[in-house]
């Protein structure tokens, strides 16, 4: 029966996640890395919430199967993009070069947290927004305290995982991508 109502109760709270990103993205400079985001974030959001409907631990796979994969389809015509974190989850979500710092100036930032263009490297810009906790649903899977089961089984798939322990509005990580200047 809790698993019924799930979808129903986390809707809004998923809806508010991709607004308040959006909201977030800023001024016309950056809206062209902004742009390039959001079909990713969109895809991702939806993996997740399919996965939800049929429990946490469904759409811990979803996000395992599902992340990797749509920023690669994502990723084409020399546009790359991903999301990272200083405390990961998957290894493989670790940091390019480029964004550890900003990543770094988020962490340090006294102040308000705002999405940046900078250059990616040799002919490349980039952009980084940051990601912050929701209560949901996040907190289920990144929070203090996990479901046995979902703690479980987050613990099979990813026996490094440092992305647990965060509190509603801590900075999770980051989205970013970069292209080829001129594009
Ligand atoms: C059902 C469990 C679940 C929920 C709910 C969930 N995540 Fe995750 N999250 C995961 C898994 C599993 C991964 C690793 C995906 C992979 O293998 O790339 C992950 C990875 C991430 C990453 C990539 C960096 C890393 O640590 O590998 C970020 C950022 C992230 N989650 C943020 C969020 C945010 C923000 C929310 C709420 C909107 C959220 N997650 C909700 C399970 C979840």
């Amino acid at each position: 029966m809790k698993k019924m109502l799930l979808p129903v109760v986390l809707l809004p709270a998923l809806m508010s996640v991709l607004l308040s990103a959006d909201a977030r993205a800023g001024s016309s400079e950056r809206a062209y890395g902004a742009e390039l985001l959001q079909p990713f974030k969109q895809q991702l959001m939806g993996a997740l919430k399919t996965g939800l409907q049929q429990g946490p631990e469904q759409a811990i796979d979803a996000c395992k199967m599902a992340a990797p994969k749509i920023a690669s389809e994502r990723s084409v015509d020399g546009v790359e993009m991903g999301r990272a974190s200083h405390r990961l989850r998957n290894p493989a979500n670790a940091a390019p070069g480029w964004v550890r710092p900003v990543l770094d100036g988020y962490l340090a930032s006294g102040s308000e947290i705002r999405a940046v263009q900078i250059s990616a490297g040799e002919g490349r810009q980039g952009y980084v927004e940051p990601i912050f906790m929701q209560a949901a649903p996040c907190l289920m899977c990144h929070g203090e305290t996990l479901a046995p089961a979902v703690a479980e089984k987050i613990r099979a798939l990813y026996p490094d995982d440092q992305a647990t322990g965060f509190v509603e509005g801590d900075l999770r990580g980051v989205f970013w991508v970069s292209w080829p200047t001129g594009q």
